[in-house]
């Protein structure tokens, strides 16, 4: 039966293609900035202990949920909910198609910048011509056909990947990307800490800091936490898709593990391919915020490098392209298996190409909207400015990501562990697990943060999301 549906053909093809939906834009730019500026290594300890305590209690239960059920995000609540949580499932669905409207757009950006950098290493017209990363990053805003087209480039990649299906397309993909991946960070970390000046960045990165501590120590514990959901893609039901694939005698409690651990390093690994360069070459602190980052600070850094900055900005922007469209794979898929499981309960089997053809331009409708704005600079009509409240209205790309990031994932995992403990039962995930072979370990510290504090972690996180947005 599972061979119909299509499995994973390993098991370190399962891992790579979890890691590459976990290690996108989230590790190479949110979370070195972050853990520089709130703390450096306190940072990263708060954020390691809610990883294992919520983050990897999370994934588990999507995991467990995907395959005891068979089905996807919406299937597998349908199977094994009551009606108080079968609609957690639909907003799974949502969610991604919230993210990928914005996130495409994002990677159409580094597409860019990658086309430049090839350009300015072969010495050809499409390259920066002397623009610094300021100028060019407004000039490519305000172009909408070239934001919308590159935006659409991305997904043209995710759709014909996803639609190779989940071993012949997705498995076989992330295989080769994601150790390609690690090697290309790895040379660009070489080049990074290797300049005049980069020991200023590693200090700012991992120097324990405990002021940020002092000041405000709930923020800095929401801020990891909202972090750590984005960059584990967990809440909104891509782990339970893609453990809906994985067969019977896989481990998911060690698969969990590892997925968070290699998140983990590559974060920190990015973080030393980025922010040692930028502090060298770049500026301070400020320049390492937000979206000025990759598209300003870093596209100086490379300019300033010499004969080797387009050679190593092309790598890295090629990197970011390859974690953004493993990203965007797991985003299409998720709603993907809902149309292949929806066909599927319908004695039918779905037509993956087709279903998928019709999933990608729906997004691209969406994508088109918010490439368009280009972050707020065309001023792309929006409904909402008019309510005053800034930031999560600012721009159409803000807007979706305060949908999904700020509301929907929390809310959906908060919903899972809720669901899990006082509804299906935390015995059932062990249950689950051990039906690989091996014994789930640490049973009684899983139930308790299961029933405890995983859910008093979401509820406090979703409000530090919420107020982040600035919408409490
Ligand atoms: N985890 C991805 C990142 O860190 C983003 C993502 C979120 C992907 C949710 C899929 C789902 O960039």
């Amino acid at each position: 039966m599972e061979g119909k549906r299509g499995t994973w053909n390993s098991n370190f093809g399962f891992i790579m293609a979890a890691v590459g939906s976990a290690v996108g834009l989230g590790n190479i730019w949110g979370f070195p900035y972050k853990m520089g500026s709130s703390g450096g290594f306190a940072f990263l300890l708060i954020y390691l202990i809610l990883a294992v305590l919520i983050g990897f209690v999370v994934m588990m239960g999507e995991l467990v949920m995907g395959r005891r059920s068979g089905r996807g995000a919406v299937g597998a609540y349908a199977k094994l909910a009551s009606r108080k949580f079968r609609w957690v499932g639909w907003m799974g669905v949502l969610s991604a198609f919230l993210i990928m409207s914005f996130y495409s757009v994002l990677g159409g950006y580094c597409l860019k910048y990658m086309v430049v950098n090839l350009g300015d290493m072969l010495g050809m017209s499409f390259g920066s011509n002397g623009l610094n990363g300021g100028d060019m990053f407004t000039l490519l805003l305000k172009n909408q056909v070239e934001c919308v087209v590159y935006t659409l480039i991305i997904m043209v990649i995710g759709a014909a990947i996803v639609m190779g299906g989940i071993s012949g397309g997705i498995e076989r993909f992330s295989k080769y990307a994601m150790p390609a991946l690690f090697i290309l960070l790895i040379v660009v970390i070489i080049r990074s800490v290797t300049l005049d000046g980069a020991m200023k960045g590693l200090e700012f990165m991992f120097a324990p800091n405990f002021e940020p501590f002092e000041k405000d120590f709930i923020s800095v514990l929401s801020l990891a936490g909202g972090q750590m959901f984005f960059s584990l893609s967990l809440g909104m039901g891509i782990m339970i898709t893609y453990g809906s694939y994985l067969p019977r005698r896989e481990n998911i409690q060690r698969n969990a593990l590892v997925v968070i651990f290699a998140d983990t390093v590559a974060s920190i690994l990015s973080g030393m391919a980025v922010i040692p360069a930028a502090f060298a070459l770049g500026g301070d602190g400020a320049a390492m915020a937000g979206p000025k980052l990759l598209y300003v600070t870093l596209h100086n850094v490379f300019n300033s490098m010499g004969d080797i900055g387009p050679f190593i900005g092309m790598l890295f922007y090629l990197l970011v392209v390859i974690a953004t469209v493993t990203s965007v794979i797991s985003l299409i898929e998720v709603i993907t298996t809902f149309f292949m499981d929806h066909a599927e309960n319908h004695g039918k089997t779905g037509n993956r190409r087709l279903i998928t053809l019709f999933v990608s331009l729906a997004i691209m409708a969406l994508a088109t909207l918010v490439a368009a704005d280009g972050l707020g600079t065309n001023g792309v009509w929006m409904p909402f400015q008019a309510f005053g409240v800034s930031g999560w209205n600012d721009c159409w790309l803000s807007f979706m990501d305060m949908l999904s990031e700020g509301v929907m994932m929390p809310l959906g995992a908060l919903l899972m562990c809720l669901f899990i403990s006082y509804e299906w039962g935390v015995d059932r995930v062990v249950t689950e697990v051990e039906r690989c072979g091996d014994r789930f370990v640490g049973r009684q510290f899983f139930s308790l943060c299961f029933k405890v504090i995983a859910p008093l972690g979401m509820v406090f996180i979703l409000w530090g999301q919420l107020k982040g947005f600035g919408l409490v």
